[in-house]
């Protein structure tokens, strides 16, 4: 089974990057699945317009996945550009694409509405990332809620293509990671690096101290009850702590006589020590860039010798080939 995610270089990563979506395609590498991880950073164009910034969002991409356990030697983890025959099957399915089905596309509007210029490139957005899905046949797609709808017009495309020239690709599942998971930031909203409320991956374990212990918090007094539910404290300790240390900390929250202050200082201890393998490799890897750079080529020559395959499929079917006696 072959299982297929893309991730978009826009930033540093973040805890909400992490438990959201990171250790779901550990746990799929980890049960042995065919993983193919990328780098979207065709689909970053859409919304970052300077060039030694996308370089170092990638890099960062590549960095930090490597750090937190990606393992090239079972997922193949590459650069979408070094496969530019997604861009060419992108425009043979924006051929098959209604406009009426991108229209429908909220995640254009709400980047509009956010500030993000109305370029061609985001209304085309979810054909390209049909064919990131498509050109490698694969069968599971593990992303956030707000992808499903993308999941969609990939299968509607999909399906479009296969009824005009037969069943050459392969229709794909969303496996939609757990709502559960959204992991709040430390003003309480959803972490997202769009609300500069986000604890870093990498980021120096005082200035995690420091971050948690700004954590926003009701003014309930030390001895009052408190409710667990309610607390972004919790709500993070929850993720790190083992469950049977997470009832008594939702005990201790319900009885009254703790302070918010004593919960935020255990948290910081957990957050940190879950995070100091992972800054360790991230700065081992920063001695090597030249690894990274060859696990993204040698994965990106494994995803184009699949998508080459793919696309001779796709180019016959369509007619730009000619056909095989015909040569
Ligand atoms: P950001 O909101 O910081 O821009 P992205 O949209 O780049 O994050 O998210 C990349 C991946 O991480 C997505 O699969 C998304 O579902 C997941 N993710 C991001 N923030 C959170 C969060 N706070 N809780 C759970 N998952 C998250
Ligand atoms: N649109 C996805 C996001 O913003 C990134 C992405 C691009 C992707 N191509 C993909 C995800 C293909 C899954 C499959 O998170």
């Amino acid at each position: 089974m072959r299982v297929l995610s893309g991730i978009q270089p826009s930033g540093k990563l973040h805890i909400g990057n992490y438990y959201g979506a990171m250790r779901q395609y550990l746990k799929l590498q980890e049960e042995g699945a065919d993983c193919f991880y990328f780098i979207a950073n065709y689909h970053a164009l859409t919304s970052v317009f300077e060039a030694a910034k996308l370089q170092e969002y990638t890099a960062e991409i590549a960095r930090g996945y490597l750090a937190v356990g990606i393992d090239p030697a079972r997922a193949t983890f590459f650069r979408q550009s070094d496969v530019p025959e997604v861009c060419e099957l992108a425009w043979i399915l924006s051929c098959q694409t209604p406009m009426g089905l991108l229209q429908r596309c909220v995640s254009y509007k709400e980047k509009v509405e956010q500030g993000l210029a109305p370029n061609h490139g985001l209304f085309f957005y979810p054909v390209l990332q049909a064919a990131d899905i498509l050109i490698y046949e694969s069968h599971l797609v593990p992303v956030g809620q707000d992808q499903k709808q993308h999941l969609e017009v990939t299968r509607d495309i999909a399906i479009k293509f296969n009824n005009a020239y037969g069943e050459i690709l392969t229709v794909p599942e969303a496996y939609i990671l757990s709502q559960a998971a959204v992991v709040p930031g430390i003003d309480g909203r959803k972490m997202s690096k769009s609300y500069d409320n986000t604890i870093e991956l990498f980021e120096p374990a005082a200035t995690v101290k420091k971050k948690i212990m700004r954590i926003v918090t009701d003014s309930t007094p030390v001895e009052e009850p408190k409710d667990p539910e309610k607390c972004t404290v919790f709500a993070l300790l929850r993720l790190v702590a083992s469950s049977a240390e997470s009832e008594e900390w939702a005990r201790r929250y319900r009885a009254g006589g703790m302070g918010y202050g004593e919960a935020k200082k255990r948290l910081a201890q957990l957050i940190n020590e879950m995070l100091e393998p992972f800054r360790e490799r991230y700065e081992q890897l920063a001695k090597d860039p030249a690894y990274i750079e060859d696990v993204l080529r040698e994965g990106g020559r494994r995803a184009r010798a699949a998508a080459e395959q793919m696309m001779e499929r796709v180019r016959r079917a369509t007619g730009i080939t000619p056909a095989k006696k015909a040569r």
